[in-house]
């Protein structure tokens, strides 16, 4: 007897994942423009910034990418960088700040000033200065808790033990150099048209952020693992996000589908050896059943017949490939997605997952092989596809381009097929059939 279990999810992830969205934008065009050394995302230096805060409650924050600005110049690219996406950000010196959220941040984007740590003029006798870029500490020869304690404490106020004679840390500031919200580099003294911003930020403070909310990245990571991890022939998955487009607003929805062939007609949960990750995200409605195979046939909608535009695309990754690949088609989806929202052109955009086991391969090569003869392995073929809105046939040139850009962005693992059935007419199919050769002595 052949039974089903067919679970539905739909995440309809909310406001927070456009925030999360704004960032990822936000930290692709700093990256592009600062190079990956000083825009990281992951890696020990990465790792080091994002929990190296003082205090364990901004210390746990997660930002989507983190700034190490070099020079003045690197925060201008950031800002703008940032402004430009909306992206929500903080800014860290020395991370002493025991509020959460007000130097770290879960998602956006961290400015860390750890390298930009130089007192850049000895002292000025003359004028009884000194300057002092934003990342400088207390100095190395310290340890402790105060040792982070760093330039914020001037913004904060900042009490010394002088400070009952010359006022507050921040009393004795002469000059600021302050980059704004729009990246322009602006210097603010107590008497020039910039004497308000100087006053504001003479105790004025940092800034804070708020949690976004990551589901749809959860998703992403689960998809990862199953395409890394999954092998066998009972187990199928298909997830979909979705990023629909309502008058040039994006809304993301996620929908996963699990389908497990059970012959133990008492079985009533699905194997967490599988699924478990992908269930244990929340999702907004979810719906397990036993069905037939006729009847999980009937749970994909009929559909129209025809009459609609649609563009796909296709990519593979294999079973080998890292949890960023996965990300950075997302980003880079995303960035398409802004592209187009605006030409009206588009009722969504999809990034469809169909991850393709081992098991199915061998099950080809048992019934005599195919033209696609993809390798052992594993892999996830992706379809990146645009429903378009009633009556357009084409996209426009300019979101046609934008298309191209986008599979051509894609990181694609080598020696993986494409489908066929999901492919851009721009992509050579063929190129990346293992029977190319064979193909071509058929004509
Ligand atoms: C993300 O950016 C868009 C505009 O690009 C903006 O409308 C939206 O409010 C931003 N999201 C958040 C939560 O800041
Ligand atoms: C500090 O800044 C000064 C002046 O901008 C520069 O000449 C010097 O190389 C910097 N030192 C370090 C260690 O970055
Ligand atoms: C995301 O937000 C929704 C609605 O507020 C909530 O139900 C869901 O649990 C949140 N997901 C995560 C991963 O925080
Ligand atoms: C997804 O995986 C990445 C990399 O392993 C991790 O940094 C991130 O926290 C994960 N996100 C969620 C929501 O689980
Ligand atoms: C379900 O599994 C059984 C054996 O466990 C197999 O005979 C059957 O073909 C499978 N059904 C499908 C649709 O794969
Ligand atoms: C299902 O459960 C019933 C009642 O507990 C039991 O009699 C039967 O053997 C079970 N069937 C299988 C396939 O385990
Ligand atoms: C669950 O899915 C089945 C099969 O598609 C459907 O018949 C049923 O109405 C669904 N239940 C809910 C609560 O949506
Ligand atoms: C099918 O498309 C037509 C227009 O081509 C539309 O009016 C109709 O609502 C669509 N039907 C469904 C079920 O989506
Ligand atoms: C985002 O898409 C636009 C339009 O295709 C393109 O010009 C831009 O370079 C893309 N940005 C990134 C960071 O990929």
């Amino acid at each position: 007897m052949k039974i089903y279990i067919l679970i539905q999810i739909l995440l309809s992830a909310t406001l927070s994942f456009a925030q999360d969205q704004n960032a990822t934008r936000a930290c692709f065009s700093i990256e592009s423009l600062l190079g990956p050394i000083k825009v990281q995302s992951s890696g020990p230096q990465f790792e080091a910034g994002a929990t190296g805060a003082w205090n364990l409650a901004n210390a746990q924050l997660r930002p989507a990418c983190i700034v190490f600005p070099l020079e003045t110049s690197d925060v201008q690219v950031a800002m703008k960088a940032i402004f430009q996406s909306n992206a929500r950000y903080a800014v860290q010196a020395g991370g002493h700040s025991a509020m959460e959220g007000w130097n770290n941040l879960q998602g956006g984007v961290l400015i860390l000033f750890s390298q930009m740590n130089n007192i850049s003029e000895s002292y000025n006798q003359e004028t009884d200065t000194i300057s002092v870029e934003p990342g400088l500490t207390r100095g190395n020869k310290c340890n402790g808790a105060f040792c982070s304690v760093e330039t914020g404490l001037l913004l904060g106020g900042g009490i010394s033990f002088l400070s009952p004679a010359h006022g507050f840390g921040a009393d004795n500031i002469k000059s600021l150099d302050v980059v704004l919200v729009d990246g322009t580099l602006v210097v603010a003294t107590v008497d020039d048209e910039y004497a308000d911003l100087f006053r504001a930020l003479k105790g004025g403070g940092n800034r804070y952020g708020i949690y976004p909310n990551s589901s749809v990245d959860a998703v992403i990571n689960a998809t990862a693992h199953y395409v890394q991890t999954v092998e066998g022939p009972s187990a199928v998955l298909l997830v979909s996000l979705v990023n629909a487009i309502v008058s040039e607003e994006i809304t993301p929805i996620a929908q996963v589908e699990l389908f497990y062939n059970v012959t133990d007609t008492n079985l009533t949960t699905l194997p967490s050896s599988i699924f478990g990750e992908l269930l244990s995200i929340p999702a907004s409605t979810s719906n397990i059943t036993r069905l037939s195979y006729l009847e999980v046939l009937n749970t994909i909608p009929a559909g129209n017949n025809s009459g609609s535009g649609e563009t796909f695309g296709a990519e593979v990754f294999s079973s080998a490939e890292d949890i960023q690949m996965y990300h950075d088609a997302r980003a880079h989806w995303d960035n398409f997605t802004q592209a187009v929202a605006g030409t009206g052109a588009y009722f969504f955009t999809s990034l469809i997952s169909t991850p393709i086991p081992s098991s199915q391969i061998e099950a080809g090569r048992a019934r005599g092989g195919n033209a696609i003869d993809a390798p052992l392995g594993g892999y996830v073929a992706l379809n990146l596809g645009e429903q378009l809105t009633l009556g357009v046939a084409q996209p426009p040139a300019e979101a046609d381009e934008a298309k191209l850009l986008f599979l051509n962005q894609l990181h694609r693992s080598p020696g993986f097929p494409f489908f066929m059935n999901e492919c851009d007419k721009r992509q050579n199919v063929y190129e990346t059939y293992g029977e190319k050769k064979k193909l071509l002595t058929c004509y």
